[in-house]
């Protein structure tokens, strides 16, 4: 996870190269310009102006963030959102109850990752996801597809196939055409591509990087955009959500693609955290100011906030939580550019970070028996005036 405070932007980083230029044109003639050079020379001095530059920077651009903010509050339009599990959706009425209540978006928390649609090769299994889609519709709610290319929960004809790169590359585009295609109109945001860039910023080795290459983006987002000119294609990811060497590679990664007119509308934060790891909301706000510089939304997507790591009673865990929470959500309703606060799963009861991570933890809105927890009141104050 991006500690807080740690690293610079994309922007800013060029910014800060292009600022520290040396001077030129030394003079060794006259005592004015002597002292000139010496006080141009100084290191100290220089990298102070450089600071008071980029701090000047970082204060405009926040405060650009700020005032596009007051459009958003008045305008209202964060969506509160959820993932969803196919299971608790067929047979947990409380559950369901939740979802209708209060939530606006739904993501597919399984459901639409390659294995569960394409369990063998060419047979498409959208019994789950349509189940999905259609309580979604139902209930007057939006869809978010969660995911076309992924290197995890992938079937293992896929895995263990050998396929070569004219194969893999047919694949992949009969997959995302059929999948986009089957849900034209009724998916309105897709994550086109998930966790494909590492923590040192380079691209992570999966097997659509090694099989096709890093083209693999591009053609993405391509097939996605053909089979639904409609939907708003997303590049998500996890640890991108501060500052610092990821979100700076994620920015050039969607800086390329928009200068190169792939279609992308969109970046996703994850936002796994935990009450004492997570990124500054400040540092946040700013990249999703330097995200919109480039004509992209930037949704949370996947929130999610664990307390085990936390000190102190379970009352001041569950409140930290609930601050964190608060944070992430009084950021998103101030950027112009972040539409959907989505979080992943509804009650601690299921919550994945159970088996990943501890199954003592309670990251969600709602604890085990469904009862709101402070968090749920700390992001409807948040949300819920706006
Ligand atoms: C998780 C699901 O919640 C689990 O049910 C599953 O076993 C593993 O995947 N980042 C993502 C999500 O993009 O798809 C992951 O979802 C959580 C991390």
């Amino acid at each position: 996870m991006q500690k807080p405070g740690a690293g610079q932007g994309g922007c800013l980083l060029r910014t800060y190269r292009r600022r520290k230029e040396k001077p030129q044109g030394v003079h060794s003639s006259g005592r004015v310009v002597v002292v000139k050079v010496s006080f141009f020379r100084s290191r100290h001095v220089l990298l102070a102006v450089v600071l008071a530059a980029l701090t000047l920077i970082v204060l405009v651009i926040y405060a650009q963030a700020c005032h596009n903010s007051s459009a958003m509050q008045s305008s209202g339009s964060v969506q509160l959102g959820t993932a969803v599990a196919v299971e608790p959706l067929r047979d947990d009425e409380l559950y369901t109850q939740i979802l209708r209540s209060e939530f606006e978006v739904l993501t597919a928390e399984d459901a639409m990752k390659f294995g569960s649609l394409q369990p063998s090769r060419g047979r498409y299994d959208f019994s789950s996801a349509d189940a999905i889609v259609s309580f979604a519709e139902a209930n007057n709610m939006q869809v978010r597809g969660h995911t076309l290319v992924w290197h995890m929960q992938l079937p293992s004809w896929l895995e263990d196939g050998n396929f070569t790169r004219d194969e893999l590359i047919a694949i992949l585009k009969e997959h995302i055409t059929t999948v986009v295609e089957h849900y034209r109109g009724r998916v309105s945001a897709w994550d086109v591509v998930n966790e494909a860039v590492d923590d040192d910023g380079s691209l992570k080795d999966t097997i659509w990087l090694r099989g096709i290459g890093p083209e693999y983006i591009d053609m993405a987002f391509r097939w996605a955009h053909e089979a639904d000119p409609q939907a708003k294609l997303f590049y998500n990811d996890y640890g991108g959500e501060g500052l610092g060497r990821k979100p700076q590679a994620i920015y050039t990664l969607v800086q390329d693609l928009r200068e190169r007119n792939i279609p992308i509308h969109g970046v996703g934060l994850q936002m796994h955290v935990s009450v004492e790891d997570h990124p500054a909301p400040w540092s946040v706000a700013l990249n999703m100011a330097l995200l919109a510089t480039l004509g992209l939304e930037v949704d949370i997507t996947e929130m999610d906030v664990q307390l085990q790591d936390g000190s102190g009673t379970m009352e001041e865990r569950l409140a930290a939580q609930a601050r964190v929470y608060n944070d992430m959500a009084v950021v998103c309703r101030r950027s112009s550019a972040c539409k959907r606060f989505i979080i992943w799963g509804v009650t601690d009861r299921y919550s994945w970070i159970r088996n990943a991570v501890n199954e003592q933890d309670m990251p969600l809105l709602f604890d085990k028996f469904y009862q709101p927890k402070p968090a749920y009141q700390s992001v409807e104050e948040a949300l819920g005036s706006q």
